[in-house]
C-alpha cells in the first residue's frame, strides 16, 4: 500500500519513553531484522528455526515469522497472485518493524520474490538493521527434493503462479549473507548466520 493509500488520517504519533534503546540495555543484545529469502524448499525456514534456537538457548530475545505460519493468520486472507504476495511482504515487513522496536532479533522466512518489496522492507527499519540472507538453492535441487510435494502439483497445473515454476523469483544482487544451503550442512549454515550477528556486534551491548 502506498503513502497515498494510507486512510489513517487526523492521528498523531506518540512517543514511547520505553524507547528501543532501554529494551536493548535490558536484553543485553542488539535487536535486528535478519531476512531470510529463496525459493520453497531453499532450506529459510529451517534455517531460521535453527538460528533462533541457538539464539534462544544463549538467552537471546528471538521470534521467527515464517511463511507457512503467517498465512494461517494475519495473512490468511492473501493468495499468491503479484498483488498478493506484495502485500504479504508488506505486512510482514511492518511487522518486523515493530518487532525491531521491541528488541527483539527477528528472522523472517518468506520467499519475498520481489527485489522491489525486499528494498522496501529494508527501507523501513533504520541503516544496518535490516539483514538480507540469501538461502541460495538451485531450482532443480529445490524440486527434485519437493519437500512438500507442491512442485510436483505446480509442474502438472494444479497449482498456478508457483514461484520458480510459473511465477518470477528475482535473486538479491548484493545480500549481506549468500548461503548455498545445497551445499552446506544446517550447522554450517547456522555458524554463518552466527557469525555476521557477531561481527555486527549485535549479540552484546558494547560498554
Ligand atoms: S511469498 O512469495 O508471499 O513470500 P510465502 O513465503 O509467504 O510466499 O509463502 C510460501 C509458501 O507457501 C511456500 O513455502 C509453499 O509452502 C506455499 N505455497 C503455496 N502456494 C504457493 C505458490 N503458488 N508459490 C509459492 N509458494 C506457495
Amino acid at each position: 500500500m502506498s503513502k497515498q493509500a494510507d486512510k489513517s488520517t487526523n492521528t498523531v504519533w506518540h512517543r514511547a519513553t520505553v524507547t528501543r534503546q532501554r529494551r536493548e540495555q535490558k536484553n543485553a543484545h542488539k535487536s535486528a531484522v535478519l531476512w531470510f529469502t529463496g525459493l520453497s524448499g531453499s532450506g529459510k525456514s529451517t534455517l531460521a528455526h535453527a538460528v533462533e534456537e541457538q539464539l534462544h538457548q544463549n538467552g537471546l530475545n528471538t521470534f521467527v515469522l515464517d511463511g507457512d505460519n503467517v498465512r494461517h493468520g494475519l495473512c490468511s486472507d492473501l493468495g499468491f497472485s503479484d498483488k498478493d504476495r506484495k502485500e504479504n511482504i508488506r505486512r510482514i515487513s511492518e511487522t518486523a518493524k515493530l518487532l525491531l522496536e521491541a528488541g527483539v532479533i527477528t528472522l523472517t522466512a518468506f520467499i519475498s520474490p520481489f527485489k522491489a518489496e525486499r528494498a522496501i522492507a529494508r527501507s523501513l527499519m533504520p541503516h544496518g538493521d535490516f539483514i538480507e540472507i540469501h538461502c541460495f538453492c538451485p531450482l532443480q535441487v529445490c524440486e527434485q527434493r519437493d519437500v512438500k510435494g507442491l512442485y510436483k502439483k505446480a509442474r502438472q497445473g494444479e497449482i498456478k503462479d508457483f514461484t520458480g515454476i510459473s511465477s518470477p523469483y528475482e535473486e538479491p544482487e548484493n545480500p549481506e549473507l549468500k548461503i548455498d544451503t545445497h551445499q552446506l550442512n544446517l550447522e554450517q549454515s547456522v555458524q554463518q548466520v552466527i557469525s555476521l550477528l557477531r561481527d555486527r556486534n549485535i549479540l552484546s551491548i558494547q560498554e
